[in-house]
């Protein structure tokens, strides 16, 4: 059978262009190594985490915080095992929902490992399909310190950090980045000391300093110890435990945990798909190079997702997705890379969209700069969400938004806001003059967009 688009991967980017390529009404293949549907982010990564920091977070409350409302209750038992189990619960009823996706839109899944056999050819074992077009969307995968190879006990990676059959005593994380803080905040709340290892001077190096800056100081207060700054320079490990050494600009200082979970970031996850072989071209890390179109040195070969150059984030992905499609249909697909969204699930959230301080400083772009406090946001004292703020960046000339970043809790609700306002090119005037309902955590971005002309009125 012939399709018109041969879809490799089932996470965000390849099941959300299959539905849109069908919706076209192309004649869609959907090709998935795995037996579940929904790629890294359903199965092992972003769905999992969210459940898991959920429960987490709803234990830490009883633990702790209830009683500052005023209600006493005894001190809760952690029963690990229904909270894993709640997490997979989870898992499978979303990547079923995808399943049923696939069969409404009449797009053929196909379990297999699929390798690409020539531009119009993929082969999952022994099947061979023929398609007028190909879609790589095969994302990516943990990455591997060459001197701490994963053993899956002590040295661990994200996969396994979701699934403890023990709260570990001792957790050290290789990397305060996004992986690092939400699963180091996941068994810290559940009882583990964690300590996050960086060789960046502060955790989320890559967002906006500020938010760094707090975040690492509101971490610290809620019991995370970091160690920034710091080589990893030996990882021992047994499969009871293991020592890492690190060298700080205080000296050598040697920790010993029962898990080291490894979370350095991730790479391209394009080694076994028979690119050389077909002609695709990737860079020396394996990432696919694409046009604007999406499409590789292979005319009739696409890739999107994690697989090529970009932030690794399922709903980039996701857009990547829908817009090669849209394009291959003969529409104006588009997607705005200046207003993606990035979402950090601790608590409270880390977000951000556009440009960082930072980034504009090195841009040399004139910008004001307009900050609010959750503590003087009424809903947030209200509910005892006090961290963190709001902060806008607008160029100085034209009064346009290039960055919003943001430290509280429900930010990865409120960063929606400051995506669509920059879609369409708002002005900070114009999010200042929006109404935001009261009372609301929200009134702390129009707050701060007042700011940014120096007119906030709760400051
Ligand atoms: P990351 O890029 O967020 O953080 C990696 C950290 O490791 C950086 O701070 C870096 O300085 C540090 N590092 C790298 N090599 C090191 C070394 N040898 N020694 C010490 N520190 C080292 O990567 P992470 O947390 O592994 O996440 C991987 C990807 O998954 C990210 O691209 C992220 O976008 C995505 N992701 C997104 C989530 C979300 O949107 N909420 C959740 C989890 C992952």
């Amino acid at each position: 059978m012939t399709y018109d688009l041969t879809v490799i991967g089932a996470g965000p980017a390849g099941y959300v262009a299959a539905i849109r390529a069908a919706q076209l009404g192309m004649k869609v293949a959907l090709v998935e190594g795995r037996k579940a549907l929904g790629g890294t982010c359903l199965n092992v990564g972003c769905i999992p985490s969210k459940a898991l920091l959920d429960s987490s977070e709803k234990y830490e409350q009883v633990n702790g915080h209830l009683a500052d409302h005023g209600i006493d209750v005894a001190k809760p038992k952690l029963n690990l095992k229904k909270m894993l189990g709640r997490k997979d619960d989870v898992v499978k009823q979303l990547t079923g929902g995808i399943g049923m996706l696939m069969k409404k839109n009449k797009i053929d899944v196909i379990t297999g490992w699929a390798e690409i056999a020539g531009p119009n050819t993929v082969k999952i074992g022994k099947e061979t399909v023929e398609s007028k077009n190909i879609l790589i969307a095969a994302g990516s995968e943990p990455i591997e310190l060459p001197f701490a190879k994963y053993d899956h006990k002590t040295v661990v990676d994200s996969t396994d950090a979701l699934a403890f059959d023990a709260v570990p005593k001792h957790l050290i994380v290789i990397g305060a980045g996004v992986i690092g803080l939400e699963m180091g905040s996941v068994w810290r709340r559940l009882g583990a000391k964690v300590t996050l290892v960086d060789m960046a001077e502060r955790p989320l190096a890559i967002m906006d300093k500020e938010l760094g800056d707090t975040a690492q100081k509101v971490f610290t207060k809620q019991g995370l110890d970091f160690v920034l700054g710091a080589k990893v320079k030996e990882i021992k490990a047994t499969k009871t435990g293991g020592t890492v050494v690190v060298e700080t600009k205080e000296g050598e200082e040697s920790l010993k945990g029962d898990k080291i979970l490894i979370a350095v970031g991730r790479r391209a996850n394009t080694g076994k798909l028979g690119l050389d072989k077909a002609g695709v071209k990737t860079d020396d890390r394996g990432v696919i190079q694409v046009n604007e179109k999406f499409q590789t040195s292979i005319p009739s070969i696409y890739a999107v997702g994690d697989c090529v150059p970009g932030p690794m984030l399922a709903h980039k992905g996701e857009e990547e997705g829908v817009a090669c499609v849209e394009m291959l249909a003969g529409q104006h697909g588009h997607v705005n890379y200046a207003a993606i969204p990035w979402v950090v699930y601790t608590h409270p959230e880390v977000a951000g969209v556009g440009l960082t301080q930072e980034q504009c400083t090195e841009q040399n772009r004139a910008v004001n700069v307009g900050k609010f406090p959750f503590a003087a946001n009424g809903r947030a004292l209200a509910i005892g969400e006090e961290d963190g703020f709001v902060k806008v960046i607008a160029d100085k000339t034209t009064d346009e938004v290039l960055g919003v970043h943001i430290i509280g809790a429900n930010a990865s609700e409120m960063i929606a806001e400051a995506a669509v306002a920059m879609e369409y090119k708002a002005s900070a005037e114009d999010i200042a003059r929006s109404v935001h309902a009261h009372p609301t955590m929200s009134e702390a971005v129009k707050e701060a967009a007042l700011a940014v002309a120096n007119r906030a009125i709760h400051r």
